[in-house]
């Protein structure tokens, strides 16, 4: 009599260990779809540049701008087929020492434009250059204008990417390391480095705030659809971090999404979900390694789940290496990288 509560529930106990052992080895049901891009396609850069690392759409929906090895911010005339000269951001940049350049050590005098966003109300844009700081250009891009090089006295090392609140103007933007420049970048991640920042420009007072610090490379930035949050990928960590902005949570911040693959920019879409490019300088070992080849990108919902992965061995977009941004637009796929020569495009 004693022993049948305990017999009870050791049959409980094995018919459990049997239900579980019988999903573990059935096939995980993938909980995200595999994104297929068709008609893939590649922007090849001019002069063997590289390095269009971040890509940005200005008022009209012209475009893609990129930010290039050489320090040019470069414009994709579509009815050309060709790239055009749009801005630069080095104020003392010289075209013969500068122009087709890959040197990552030329860049603390050619620059190197790594945020590009267009402030949709006013279609200027807004440049976070990795030794340059933060500047704009006229919609009709031209000489660059410096709007910072510091926050709270303590000056810009490595700023990398921004997003613009297309309402107030007000710029958000990462300053990846306040050790390391750009050029040595790895030994940031290499040595665990945690002093990189997060800051707010804003356009109406010219002054800058920051908003974190400690962070450990923070890399992308975006704002959510109704501006309530924002992202940030922490590189060093693998993790993508929300920064609440307003309501009951306003100035608090919390664990988004956990990856396995180091995060690069972060971009959203109409929908308000979240593209991250995940950049392991090509060749596997990214978000799910055991069910993908080489996942480069996924795609966010709000709340943080995985919706669609793009695989980088995935046929038709079998060249893709070294994703830095993937950005959707016009029912297509825009792929930036901070090493290949080319944007890759798909329609979605
Ligand atoms: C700003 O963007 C939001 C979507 O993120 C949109 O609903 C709103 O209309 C936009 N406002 C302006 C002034 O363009």
């Amino acid at each position: 009599m004693t022993n049948l509560p305990f017999a009870s529930f050791y049959l409980l106990l094995s018919c459990l260990l049997i239900i579980l052992v019988s999903t573990s080895t059935s096939k995980p049901a993938l909980a995200f779809s595999i994104a297929s891009l068709s008609d893939y396609h590649e922007l090849e850069l001019p002069h063997n540049i590289v390095g269009p690392e971040s890509i940005a759409f200005d008022c009209r929906g012209e475009g893609p701008y990129v930010g290039v090895s050489d320090g040019r911010i470069l414009k994709w005339e579509e009815h050309l087929k060709s790239w055009t000269e749009f801005a630069y951001t080095s104020p003392n940049r010289k075209k013969n020492i500068c122009d087709a350049s890959t040197d990552k050590f030329k860049e603390p005098i050619c620059g190197r434009p790594l945020g590009l966003k267009f402030n949709p109300t006013t279609c200027e844009l807004y440049i976070a250059d990795a030794y340059f700081g933060l500047l704009k250009t006229g919609p009709n891009g031209g000489p660059p204008h410096q709007l910072a090089i510091s926050a709270g006295g303590v000056p810009f090392h490595f700023l990398n990417a921004l997003d613009v609140d297309n309402e107030s103007g007000m710029v958000y933007f990462t300053d990846t390391s306040l050790i390391f420049q750009r050029s040595v970048w790895i030994l940031s991640i290499i040595s665990a480095d945690r002093t990189g920042r997060l800051m707010q420009y804003d356009p109406s007072t010219k002054k800058v705030t920051v908003l974190l610090k400690g962070l450990a490379f923070p890399n992308g930035v975006v704002l959510s659809k109704d501006k309530s949050f924002l992202l940030l990928t922490e590189t060093g960590t693998l993790k993508i971090l929300r920064v609440w902005l307003r309501g009951p949570k306003a100035n608090t911040v919390e664990l988004f999404a956990q990856l396995v693959g180091f995060p690069d920019n972060i971009k959203r879409n109409n929908n308000g979900e979240f593209w991250v490019a995940i950049n392991n300088g090509g060749g596997g070992g990214g978000l799910i390694p055991t069910l993908l080849g080489d996942p480069v990108g996924a795609k966010f919902d709000e709340e943080g789940n995985v919706l669609e992965v793009l695989d980088g061995e995935d046929s038709a977009a079998a060249l893709l290496k070294s994703v830095s941004e993937v950005e959707e637009h016009n029912g297509k796929l825009w792929m930036g990288s901070v090493q290949n020569s080319y944007v890759g495009v798909g329609l979605l």
